[in-house]
């Protein structure tokens, strides 16, 4: 349901709350880069979107004048009633500014190496075997809905222990943060404690029966010689599963919906799997679901375009990704792109800590689909639904098997 006033102009008064903003988005990119590739907005206490590769990078580095504190653009308390967490911020490290940032990430490294999350491959596939059986054989088949929205949310649970049947209100979680972005802050809040509560608590569990899972490893390890206050390690286990789960979903869901559309892609990927690594790096150059926002710090300048302290800039890595001065035949899907440094995971100091996680995931879930149904289409396109903010994917993604194996 749309909460905001709807945009009419792109350039001045953009929104990224706005149903039209995420369902025309390579468009409202592909507009604004040729004639204003530094839009404005008044709303959210006036915030700006470049859109142009070199802008969007050079912000992302700049960490002096623009703050993580303010990682998710959405109505926050009057400016009189907010409380700065920085450095360290709501969800550390993601909204962690250096140098406490560097401290919060490193601790988080080892439960992310290539060799921790490659064990996790064989129940991954497993899931996405299981979810694939469960449709049976109808000719019509949300992929959005019963396949991609499940996977990483079920990781992500198992690898934090925390309850698999608690994965709707995990949903939910994602949505309240990422989605309700539009809504008054006070209308929010409850749900925020509600969430601070649920983790608290799982927290405490924790601690009087250790396990060996994420939250266990949270709780031995360290920052600065001594344990991570809860407050820190229940503001990261928010952080992973919101990274975690919305994140992946909406990638494996674009991906899916591309192939649905391109039966060339589709086939060749089927007859060729060898491609499947550079045709996976190539859907999160087109489809990168993440766009992060920094708060302005202090006085500063994009792409030439002076900016305030107090303002905020959305960061849309998915817009610097389809920039042809920097990816030739930006708009094109070239499973077999040779070069191609994207953007999909951010750069600098921030960049995604889950990459390896997230990378499995929409392999093997691409790789499952595809190996079960190796000719499929969209069943209406109109009944695809995007979701609604910085985290971009389909919703609802009903698609028509051709072929099943
Ligand atoms: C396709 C899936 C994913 C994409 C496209 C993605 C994208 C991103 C991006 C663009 C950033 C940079 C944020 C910034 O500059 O402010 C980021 C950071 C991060 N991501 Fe991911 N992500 C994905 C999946 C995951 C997964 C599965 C996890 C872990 C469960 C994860 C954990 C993180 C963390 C912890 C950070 C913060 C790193 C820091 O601040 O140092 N992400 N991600």
């Amino acid at each position: 349901m749309a909460r905001v006033k709807p945009v009419q102009d792109w350039a001045t008064d953009f929104d990224h709350a706005d149903p039209a903003y995420n369902e025309n988005a390579h468009q409202i990119w592909d507009e604004l880069r040729a004639t204003c590739p530094v839009a404005h907005t008044d709303r959210y206490g006036g915030a700006w979107l470049p859109v142009r590769h070199d802008d969007v990078a050079a912000v992302a580095r700049d960490t002096d004048s623009f703050s993580s504190e303010g990682a998710v653009l959405a109505n926050r308390p009057p400016r009189d009633e907010f409380v700065s967490l920085a450095p360290i911020g709501a969800a550390p490290p993601i909204t962690s500014d250096p140098p406490f940032h560097a401290d919060a990430r490193r601790l988080l490294l080892p439960a992310f190496s290539p060799q921790v999350i490659a064990e996790w491959e064989p129940e991954v596939r497993r899931l996405c075997n299981e979810l694939l059986d469960r449709m049976g054989d109808a000719d019509v088949v949300d992929a959005a809905v019963q396949y991609a929205q499940h996977i990483p949310v079920y990781v992500i649970a198992r690898m934090l222990g925390l309850p698999v049947e608690d994965s709707d209100y995990f949903r939910e979680t994602v949505h309240l943060v990422l989605e309700e972005i539009g809504a008054e802050f006070g209308e929010r809040q409850g749900g925020f404690e509600k969430l601070d509560a649920y983790l608290h608590a799982h927290v405490q569990d924790h601690i009087e029966n250790p396990r060996d899972d994420l939250i266990g490893f949270l709780l031995n390890a360290k920052i600065y010689d001594r344990p991570l206050e809860q407050q820190h390690i229940v503001g990261t286990i928010i952080l992973l599963l919101v990274a975690g789960i919305d994140t992946t979903w909406s990638s494996i869901g674009s991906s899916i919906w591309h192939l649905a559309q391109h039966a060339d892609d589709l086939a060749r990927l089927v007859n060729e799997p060898e491609l499947m690594p550079t045709a996976i790096e190539e859907l999160l150059r087109a489809y990168a679901p993440v766009t992060m926002a920094r708060m302005i710090a202090k006085d500063a300048e994009i792409g030439g375009c002076p900016v305030k302290a107090g303002e905020n800039v959305l960061l849309a890595f998915p817009a610097a990704n389809r920039d042809p001065e920097v990816f030739p035949d930006a708009d094109k899907v070239v499973i077999d792109r040779e070069h191609n440094r994207h953007l999909a995971f951010g750069l600098g100091i921030h960049r995604c800590l889950g990459s390896n996680l997230a990378r499995l995931e929409l392999r093997v879930a691409v790789e499952e689909f595809i190996r079960r149904f190796p000719k499929f289409e969209l069943a209406d396109k109109s009944a695809v639904t995007w979701s609604l903010g910085q985290v971009r994917g389909p919703r609802q993604l009903p698609v028509r098997v051709l072929q099943r194996s």
